[in-house]
């Protein structure tokens, strides 16, 4: 493996791969990305814009191609597609990628990195990274930073060497020794995708709003519980660790609304989650509170809420799959839902094993 990567690859370029890729360019790096004909058309007017108003472009060094086989000397490849294709991605990366190259899960979800691994066996290092922006391609080739953040990277040798670089333009990046625990503390913020698909909200609203807020906050201390059993510590990913942010997201709106720092958080700023709902697609919600209620079960820790979400969201995304509008639901009504089925699972007798 190359401590000094020159060549990286991004494998799907969409709103994230795309963005990190302009900015890999800003940074010096020979970035090849992968992706659909409308961006290697439009390649040259391509722009990433940064939540402090900077522009990245593809002009220095970045090219964009749709056949995979010239990602074949990467040092360094990004894998930025939704998890729904991401062994399509190891099948076709097994067959391309030098022996010694480091592939970084750029995605959503716990399980990415190890299905990039056992399809790409012990000769390519497989890493997760961790993407703490939003970014939404707002106009065809325009991708915005929507929800300023960090990207969090393995410490391994190559991926440090990038932070680096990536720094020296402006681009937050950070390494870390374990980056598993990175991972298990967004999969905790990410359980906002559950809240704000019900209810079809949007970050900003959903953090206004008191009900919503709750549901978010259950999900997250669902989430820590489920941890805590399988004995591991997420890390904190955001300004706020994930036992702090829950307490804060219970207080009363006179308390939140002055605190909130809406400076890091546009007003469209979707979750992906609601945002394939709203292209008519299958979302990550197995991936995201989906998995939580499945760790949740196999140590023995309920999670009602998580449940419910990614009950209601299955059902938005089998409407949309079938060309009808999703039937959002209030984030009060579905507050009392959960207090309810709380209420009377703590009132019923305890079964005998
Ligand atoms: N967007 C965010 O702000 C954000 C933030 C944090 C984490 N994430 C995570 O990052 C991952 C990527 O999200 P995203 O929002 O960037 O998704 P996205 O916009 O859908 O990007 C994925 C892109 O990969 C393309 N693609 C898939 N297979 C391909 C192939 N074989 N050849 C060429 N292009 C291919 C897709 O094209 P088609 O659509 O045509 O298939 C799509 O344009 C997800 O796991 C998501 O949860 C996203």
């Amino acid at each position: 493996m190359t401590a000094h990567p020159r060549n990286i690859a991004i494998y799907g370029a969409g709103a994230v791969g795309t963005y990190v890729g302009c900015w890999l360019c800003e940074a010096g790096f020979r970035t090849t990305l992968l992706g659909r004909g409308w961006l290697q058309e439009g390649a040259a007017e391509v722009r990433a814009q940064r939540h402090d108003g900077a522009v990245a472009t593809l002009q220095r060094g970045g090219q964009v191609v749709q056949d995979a086989h010239a990602l074949r000397n990467a040092d360094v490849c990004f894998v930025s597609v939704k998890s729904r294709d991401t062994p399509e991605a190891g099948r076709t990366l097994r067959r391309i990628l030098r022996p010694g190259a480091h592939v970084v899960s750029l995605q959503n979800g716990r399980n990415n990195a190890a299905v990039l691994q056992d399809a790409l066996g012990p000769d390519v290092e497989v890493s997760a990274g961790v993407v703490g922006f939003n970014v939404r391609r707002l106009q065809p080739l325009r991708f915005v930073e929507t929800v300023a953040g960090s990207l969090h990277l393995s410490s391994a040798a190559p991926l440090r060497e990038i932070a680096t670089l990536l720094g020296t333009v402006g681009f937050s990046v950070r390494t870390h020794d374990d980056i598993g625990a990175v991972v298990d503390g967004k999969l905790l913020l990410n359980t906002n995708n559950g809240v704000s698909a019900a209810t079809g909200s949007s970050v900003a609203t959903l953090m206004r709003d008191r009900d919503a807020r709750w549901l978010f906050a259950k999900s997250i201390e669902e989430g820590l519980a489920v941890f805590g059993a399988m004995g591991r510590s997420p890390a904190k990913v955001a300004s706020m660790g994930p036992r702090a942010l829950a307490t804060f997201l219970k207080l009363p709106d006179f308390v939140v609304r002055p605190l909130l720092r809406f400076g890091d958080v546009d007003d469209d700023a979707v979750t992906s989650t609601l945002g394939d709902l709203h292209k008519g697609r299958a979302t990550e919600i197995g991936q995201l509170n989906g998995e939580l209620v499945s760790l949740g079960l196999d140590v023995g820790v309920p999670t009602p809420v998580n449940a419910a979400l990614t009950d209601i969201v299955r059902a938005h995304e089998h409407d949309v799959t079938a060309g009808r509008p999703p039937r959002f639901v209030s984030a009060s009504v579905l507050r009392s839902q959960c207090e309810a089925a709380a209420e009377r699972h703590a009132q019923a007798p305890a079964h005998s094993s």
